[in-house]
């Protein structure tokens, strides 16, 4: 899969556990920086992730930051971004199976490395369930008001 990736200067430690892992797993990684500890701003990576994933130059993306917070409020200001800020296995597996999240958000200053990999693998491999959860995540999108 193509999957775009990006973090600020307090994720980029997150980051570049997760652009390995990825391209360990046979991915395609678009890494979209930060590439050095400088402090930037989260929300020019966030949207240029988000960019990636609405233009389909790539399938998933991942956003770290210090806690994944600003990445996510970010990401999801984009009609189309479903990106979940994911601190455990267990929510990292409903983020795909009833919202489809096709970004996640990592808060790097407060996940260990271990648990870091899990939630991305099982974010990875685990599929949408479609059915009810399909027609909630279209109303995510449908036009308000
Ligand atoms: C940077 O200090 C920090 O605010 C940022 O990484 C993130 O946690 C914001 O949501």
């Amino acid at each position: 899969m193509k999957i775009a990736v990006g973090s600020d200067h307090a994720g980029l430690p997150a980051k570049k556990q997760v652009v390995e892992t990825l391209r360990l797993a046979g991915h395609e990684v678009l890494d979209l920086g930060t590439h050095t500890e400088d402090s930037v701003d989260y929300p020019d990576y966030a949207l240029a992730v988000a960019k990636h994933i609405l233009t389909g130059e790539a399938e998933l993306g991942v956003l770290c930051c210090g806690t994944g917070l600003g990445m996510s409020m970010t990401a999801n200001r984009h009609r189309g971004v479903r990106a979940a800020l994911v601190y455990d296995e267990e929510t990292a597996r409903l983020a795909r199976e009833h919202n489809d999240a096709n970004v996640l958000a990592l808060g790097g200053r407060f996940l260990d490395p271990d648990r870091a990999e899990r939630i991305l693998e099982i974010w990875l491999q685990t599929p949408f369930q479609g059915g009810r959860h399909d027609r909630r995540i279209r109303k995510i999108d449908s036009p308000q008001g």
